[in-house]
């Protein structure tokens, strides 16, 4: 039986994570769950608490649900440590978002300064948490979700012991489109992905044996869904798709349409408010809910949300961990040779086979010029950015930013560092 620990448990998601353990008792015998929080999430922590039990009951499931503030209780032999916390709350993405848009630079939670921002917020904390694992848990999974989840899934992994994998709804959410673009059950596709975390791309997409990427991508380009809740669908230019001959991610929008982008921003900010503002609301409406007592569900409100398939993504993790798989997913895995051009210690998301010895990302092949340059450059800023964070070095902090493909010009990457150094003060010991 299991022992789940949940760290940021007063997220609005969790009900999904719940959800998907419930459905899959058959095959991971979940016993307890224990959700942790901080003092700043207390509130939404017992309305969460709360609803579980109610879930739980319904399912007519026998699992202890615990909820406190109490990490290293929450951790003591867990068997998989679920992370989905948010260092500052809402209010300090907000910051993220605004902050580089008073530069006209894109304000985005994990692209660009805002994921430069978040990462140094929550590197120093999830290493704080890794210790706790190595002392109380040391055979545990750590299964990371926390944004952004690549950059910070590198940094566990090169600075703690702890077995770790990371984790994305943005390409199961992939394969559930084009699932629905070539009228097909996603069982049926094969996707070839490989990439950075929100920097991926499916190479090569296949359905009964035929490569069916280049027709993906007419769909594509014809305007088929092919986004987040949380990204604007800014149109694809089919001429552009056609040669680049891979399936891009939905956050692809922000290196390859980044002027539209930051336009769509830069208006929505003045008008219905930064994607974190507008969450805030969303956030109130769904706690309204999850107050209810005759909630016993996951509400349909949570698909506003840009976490579709959270729970899919992990739950199906966690059964294949357990009970040796070696099934197919898409995760965050460090490297060991399989993008040529970047180190083996580098965190890259890739298509790998899960078993209970963790992932193992499979060889794709040599990747064309056509991406292997903006790979390249963004891990160069990871990199950068996670030795920043751990160190608390202005030098790499700097280096980071002037690296990162979104930030145009070393006056403003010197002008945006200040600008998070300052706003994040209280949430940055390291510098
Ligand atoms: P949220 O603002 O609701 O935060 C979740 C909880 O974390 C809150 O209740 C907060 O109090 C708590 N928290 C803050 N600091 C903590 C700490 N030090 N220890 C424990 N808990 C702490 O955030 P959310 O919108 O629910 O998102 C949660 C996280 O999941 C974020 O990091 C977000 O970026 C990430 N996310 C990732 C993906 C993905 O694809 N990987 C998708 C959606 C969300
Ligand atoms: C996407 C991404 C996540 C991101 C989320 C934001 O699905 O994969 O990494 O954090 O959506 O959604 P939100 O509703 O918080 O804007
Ligand atoms: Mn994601």
């Amino acid at each position: 039986p299991l022992k789940l620990a949940i760290i940021g448990g007063g997220s609005s998601y969790t009900p999904e994570l719940v959800e998907g353990v419930l459905k899959r008792l058959d095959r991971v015998p979940v016993k307890e769950m224990h959700f942790v929080d901080v003092e700043a999430g207390q509130d939404k922590l017992e309305i969460i608490e709360a609803l579980t039990r109610r879930m739980v009951e319904k399912a007519g499931a026998d699992i202890t649900i615990k909820a406190s503030l109490d990490r290293r209780a929450a951790i003591e032999n867990a068997d998989f440590v679920m992370t989905q916390f948010r260092v500052g709350g809402l209010q300090a993405r907000a910051n993220d978002e605004r902050i580089p848009l008073k530069y006209d630079v894109i304000g985005q939670e994990t692209t660009g300064p805002g994921g430069f921002a978040k990462a140094l917020r929550t590197i120093p904390v999830i290493l704080d948490i890794c210790k706790d694992i190595e002392e109380l848990a040391p055979n545990a999974w750590m299964l990371n979700f926390t944004n952004p989840a690549g950059l910070v899934t590198e940094a566990v992994q090169k600075y703690s012991k702890v077995k770790t994998i990371g984790l994305c709804n943005v390409p199961v959410s992939m394969k559930m489109m084009i699932a629905e673009m070539m009228d097909c059950l996603p069982e049926e596709l094969s996707l070839e992905c490989a990439g950075l975390n929100h920097l991926v791309w499916a190479h090569r997409a296949w359905l009964d044996g035929k490569d069916i990427t280049a027709e993906v991508l007419k769909k594509v380009g014809d305007g088929a869904n092919f986004s987040m809740k949380n990204i604007f669908e800014e149109p694809w230019d089919p001429a552009f798709l056609k040669a680049l001959g891979a399936i891009p991610c939905p956050y692809h929008r922000y290196f390859y349409q980044t002027d539209a982008m930051l336009a769509e921003e830069k208006e929505s900010s003045q008008n219905e408010g930064t994607r974190a503002e507008q969450v805030m609301k969303t956030e109130q409406e769904l706690f309204d809910l999850y107050q209810n007592e005759n909630l016993a569900e996951k509400p349909e409100q949570l698909e506003k949300r840009g976490g579709a398939y959270y729970s899919d993504a992990s739950l199906n993790l966690v059964d294949a961990i357990y009970n040796d798989l070696k099934t197919i997913h898409v995760v965050n895995v460090r490297n060991n040779g399989t993008i040529a051009t970047l180190p083996d210690d580098a965190v890259i998301e890739c298509s790998s086979v899960i078993g209970s010895w963790g992932a193992r990302p499979l060889m794709i092949g040599e990747l064309s010029p056509s991406v292997i340059g903006l790979i390249g450059q963004v891990k160069a800023y990871e990199q950068l950015t996670v030795e920043a964070a751990v160190l608390g070095d202005y030098d790499k902090g700097l280096m980071a930013l002037a690296n990162n493909p979104l930030v145009p010009d070393i006056s403003k990457a010197k002008a945006i560092f200040d600008d998070i150094l300052k706003t994040n003060h209280d949430y940055l010991p390291q510098f």
